[in-house]
This record gives structure tokens, C-alpha cells and sequence, in this order.
């Protein structure tokens, strides 16, 4: 029997309380199943490693996860290690290491998912953010001069290669023709003069090889506006990486919560293990008191069956989490409940074993 093989990195705060939830949902799917078997690894990397051990991860660690399969992350970052070196030494080392330039982040509003918008058709709110999750305004480039000097000036560079841009405008076309959807670039031509416009200008080059997929394109502040207003504009987006994290907050404020709202960082060729997480953060203000919703992380275990090609075992997982909010039987306080963690969990399982 085909064996996953799966690295779990639960990580700082509400990580390991939402990631339990999902690796028991993905240990219930293998066994009602019968098809595959996970192996899960977990690596106790993140701020408390750091402050033992003066590093977020092994020396080694990238060789380690390399021979996974895929990797199942919580969240990285905690007071007491400064969140630029928490996050660049594990979470961005991990995207930028295995090269997974494709970050995947679905604006569903499920039903039964709580909506701060009146009068939202439900169906309108479904979207795919697909960001460019490699380079950008997360290059890590730029200066910082004269530092505590009156002319002290600091320079943050936004990267942009011919090739990292085209790649992601074309995985996106290529999703959006696959799909039979609209695309939308969301960008920023008009004040970003040099990144911006070399990016709208691949989106218009890229799109010549796709002439049966209709697009659009904003300039983000438009953008964020429309997404609240008429989110229905909206099918396959792409954007930049600091667009595409900021949008995904927004577009989770809209679809049901940061508890809701999973992300996959794909590395399409299959090189390198992908990495799956929900966006949300450790959540300092909510850790370990069993409240976190773990519905996002559970959605990104749906992406990882997704992503070994059972994407019907995917559904049915989506399934099960969006039965758990219209039941409302067990839903944690973000979502209006007084169930925990682990019971909103268990309700998943529940109700898993009755879909599968
Ligand atoms: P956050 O996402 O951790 O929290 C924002 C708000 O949303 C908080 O009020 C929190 O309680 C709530 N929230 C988030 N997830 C929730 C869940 N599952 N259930 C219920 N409520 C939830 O963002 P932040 O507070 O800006 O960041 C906290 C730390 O996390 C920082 O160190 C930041 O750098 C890091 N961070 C990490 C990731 C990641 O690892 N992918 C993502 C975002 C932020
Ligand atoms: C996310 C997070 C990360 C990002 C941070 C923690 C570096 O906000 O995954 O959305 O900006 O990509
Ligand atoms: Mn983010």
C-alpha cells in the first residue's frame, strides 16, 4: 500500500492545537479509505527551539524535509523572538528553499460560514487567490544605512525576474483555462513604475498564449475595495506576493475567519516537497486554551489529499467542515460556539465517517 510520507511541523501558539485536528482527520480519511497510509514525523521547530537552541530549525533541516512527501505546518512566530527572524529562519526558508512559488488560497464562502457582508449571494464569494509566493516585495533584498544617524535611510527591494513572474502568470492562466474561469491580475502599475508594470505587461504577454481565457485587471487598492463590494468580479486572481498575503486576509474576513482560511505552497514540478498550512498565525492572544478554530487547518489537510491526486477524499473533507458550521453543534467562539479545539475536531471525524 502506498505510504505518504508526511512532515509536521506544528510550530509556535495555536499551531500544535489545530494541527493535531487535522493530522487526526487525515489519519480517519487512511482509515476509512483503505487506499493509502500516512506516516507522520513531527519536528519541534519554532520559537521555543529557537530560544533553546538559537535557530528555528536543525542545521540540517532542509535535507531532512526534503524526503517528505509534503509538509503539514501550524504557525511560526512568538513574542520573544523578533517575528523577522522567526519567520525568514522556517516558514520563508521552507517557501523560498523548495522553491513553492505557487501559494494557493481558496475564498469560499461554505455554507453555514459566517459573513460580515449584507446581502452576499453566497455563491458569490468563491474565489481562487493563486499568489506569487518566491520573490517580490519578500525578497529579502535591500539596506539599511547610516543607521541611528539623523540621514538614517532603510531600502526594502521588490524583486521581480522575468522568470518568477512568468511562471506564476502562467500556472494561473493555466488554472483559470482548467478551471473555465475568469482570470484577474491585481497589481499596482500606476505608483509601483518599475515592478508593477513589468507585471502587467508579462500578464498581457503570457495571456496571448490563452485567448479563450477572459481577464481582468486591477490596481489593488480597487481591488480590495471590489472584493467587499462586489466580490462577485472575482474568480482565479493573481498577484503579487505582499498582495496576494494582504488580499488573503481580507478575502478570510469575508469567507468565514481567519479559522477558516487554509493556503497551499505548491512547488509545481514536484522537485521539492510542497508545504500546507492555514494563513492564519500563532494567535498569541488565543494560544493554549483550546479555542483556536483548527477548520482552517483542516482545510489544508484536504489540500494535501487534494495534492496526491484524491481530490474526491479533498471534497469530502471540505464537506464534512462546511456540515460542521451549518449543524452548528460544535463550532469554537470565533464562530459564534463554546466548543473547543479538540471538539470541533472530533465533530469532523463524526461526520467524516458518515460522508465516507
Ligand atoms: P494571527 O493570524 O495569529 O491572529 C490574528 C487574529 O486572528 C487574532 O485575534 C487571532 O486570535 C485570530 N485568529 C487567528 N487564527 C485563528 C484561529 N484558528 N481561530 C480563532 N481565531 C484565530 O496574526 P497576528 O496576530 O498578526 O500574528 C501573530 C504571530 O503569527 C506573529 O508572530 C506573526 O508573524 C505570525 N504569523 C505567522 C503566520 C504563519 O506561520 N503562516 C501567518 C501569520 C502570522
Ligand atoms: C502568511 C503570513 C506570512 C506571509 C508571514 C508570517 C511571513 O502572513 O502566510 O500569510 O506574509 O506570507
Ligand atoms: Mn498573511
Amino acid at each position: 500500500m502506498k505510504v505518504y510520507k508526511i512532515a509536521v511541523i506544528p510550530g509556535d501558539g495555536i499551531g500544535p492545537e489545530v494541527i493535531e485536528e487535522g493530522v487526526k482527520v487525515l489519519k480517519k480519511v487512511a482509515a476509512l479509505d483503505k487506499r493509502f497510509q500516512f506516516e507522520f514525523t513531527y519536528f519541534p521547530w519554532g520559537c521555543e527551539f529557537y530560544l533553546e537552541n538559537g535557530k528555528m530549525m536543525d542545521d540540517n533541516g532542509m535535507e531532512i524535509l526534503q524526503e517528505f512527501d509534503a509538509i503539514y505546518l501550524g504557525a511560526v512566530g512568538y513574542p520573544g523572538v523578533p517575528d523577522h527572524v522567526s519567520l525568514w529562519d522556517l516558514l520563508l526558508r521552507i517557501r523560498k528553499g523548495f522553491d513553492q512559488y505557487v501559494n494557493i488560497r481558496p475564498i469560499t464562502l461554505l455554507k453555514g460560514a459566517p459573513c460580515p457582508l449584507k446581502d452576499v449571494k453566497r455563491e458569490d464569494i468563491d474565489m481562487l487567490v493563486i499568489r506569487e509566493n518566491s520573490e517580490g516585495e519578500y525578497a529579502g533584498a535591500g539596506d539599511w544605512l547610516f543607521k541611528g544617524k539623523p540621514e538614517e535611510v532603510v531600502l526594502q527591494t521588490g524583486v521581480f525576474s522575468r522568470k518568477g513572474t512568468e511562471r506564476i502568470i502562467r500556472y494561473a492562466y493555466e488554472t483559470a483555462r482548467h478551471m473555465n474561469k475568469s482570470l484577474t491580475s491585481i497589481s499596482k502599475g500606476n505608483a509601483l513604475n518599475y515592478s508593477m508594470v513589468f507585471w502587467d505587461e508579462i500578464f498581457e504577454e503570457v495571456g496571448k498564449d490563452y485567448p479563450d481565457v477572459k481577464t481582468y485587471s486591477y490596481l489593488v487598492d480597487a481591488a480590495a475595495m471590489f472584493m467587499v463590494k462586489q466580490p462577485e468580479r472575482f474568480e482565479v486572481v493573481v498577484t503579487s506576493n505582499l498582495f496576494g498575503d494582504i488580499l488573503t486576509d481580507l478575502g478570510a474576513a469575508l469567507a468565514g475567519g481567519l479559522g477558516l482560511a487554509a493556503g497551499a505552497n505548491i512547488n509545481p514540478e514536484k522537485i521539492y516537497p510542497s508545504m500546507f498550512e492555514p494563513i492564519h498565525g500563532s494567535a498569541p492572544d488565543i494560544a493554549g486554551k483550546n479555542i483556536a478554530n483548527p477548520l482552517a487547518a483542516i482545510w489544508s489537510a484536504s489540500q494535501i489529499l487534494d495534492f496526491f491526486g484524491y481530490q474526491d477524499l479533498g471534497e469530502k473533507v471540505l464537506k464534512a467542515v462546511e456540515q460542521v458550521m451549518v449543524e452548528k453543534v460544535a463550532l469554537t467562539p470565533d464562530m459564534e460556539g463554546t466548543a473547543s479545539t479538540s471538539e470541533v475536531g472530533d465533530r469532523v471525524l463524526f461526520l467524516l465517517s458518515e460522508i465516507l
